[in-house]
């Protein structure tokens, strides 16, 4: 089972101080990582790195939404870290809304957290590993919107749905070296995200009742699929998005 750990091996997670973003650093951790948690709120990066065990773990605050600072801020992770080995896109918003409504600032705001974020990290991560001659693993959190629809969403599910081609697309051009991109594709989970909506019965209830495993996803869920990806486990997989959500994208919802 060796091949599921991560001994020696250091992670950034994106929107790490909760949620699923500090499960997969636990997870990771658990697993043996080190761990950068990344996160705007100071005060939650802190209370976040005291369950980890000292010396294993360093933070960084950061608005995602200003993607051209992200580059910079990865390389000065690196030099304090000694270096990073697994990159996890995990940070993203969800606009809610009529499409024909959504402001220019706003949508432009989700694009650079959820996406072009996404982008220009990896290609900071992508050349310290190819200039130190190391391979690499991403992990993108996307959603199953950015594979299905509902309505009110429309800007969140194509951010997500981009997500899933970037990953498809730098698998291919940075296979040769060695750099593994995957993502995982979370269904409904409990999380401060979804909190107006597992706060609601009736909304909470017909979740469960379109889901065949019968009941929303834990954050622990989706980084015990996240670790999988990042893991020597999954060393000839890339390009790939698995989806983590009970079974609902399997199923003809709600039609008996
Ligand atoms: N929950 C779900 O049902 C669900 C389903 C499918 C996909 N997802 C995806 O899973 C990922 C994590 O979602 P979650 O439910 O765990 O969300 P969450 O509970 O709202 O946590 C979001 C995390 O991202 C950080 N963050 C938010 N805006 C940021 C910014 N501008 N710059 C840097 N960090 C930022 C937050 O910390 P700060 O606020 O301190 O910055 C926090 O650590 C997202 O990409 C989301 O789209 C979630």
């Amino acid at each position: 089972m060796d091949d599921f750990r991560l001994d020696g091996q250091t992670a950034l997670v994106t929107g790490a101080s909760r949620g699923i973003g500090l499960a997969i650093a636990e997870v990771f951790a658990a697993a043996g990582a080190a761990i950068v948690l990344l996160a705007r709120d100071r005060r939650r990066l802190e209370e976040a790195a005291g369950r980890f065990a000292a010396g294993r773990v360093w933070t960084a605050a950061l608005d995602l939404t200003q993607p051209e600072e992200a580059p910079g801020v990865f390389q000065r992770l690196t030099a304090e870290t000694g270096g990073i080995d697994i990159l996890v896109n995990n940070a993203g918003g969800i606009l809610r809304g009529a499409a024909a409504e959504l402001a220019a600032e706003d949508f432009r705001r989700l694009l650079d957290l959820n996406l072009t974020s996404a982008f220009f990290l990896s290609a900071a991560f992508a050349r310290e590993r190819i200039a130190a001659g190391k391979p690499g693993a991403i992990v993108n959190i996307s959603s199953i919107l950015g594979e299905i629809a509902r309505p009110g969403v429309a800007a969140y599910a194509m951010t997500k749905a981009g997500l899933r081609q970037l990953t498809r697309a730098l698998a291919v051009e940075w296979a040769p070296q060695g750099i593994r991109v995957n993502a995982v594709a979370p269904g409904f989970t409990r999380t401060d995200l979804t909190r107006s909506q597992w706060s609601d019965p009736g909304l909470e209830a017909a979740v469960r009742a379109r889901t065949p495993l019968a009941r929303w996803a834990e954050p622990q869920d989706i980084a015990r699929a996240a670790l999988f990806l990042a893991s020597p486990a999954a060393a000839f997989i890339t390009g790939q998005t698995l989806i983590v959500d009970g079974g609902l994208t399997a199923a003809m919802g709600g039609i008996p």
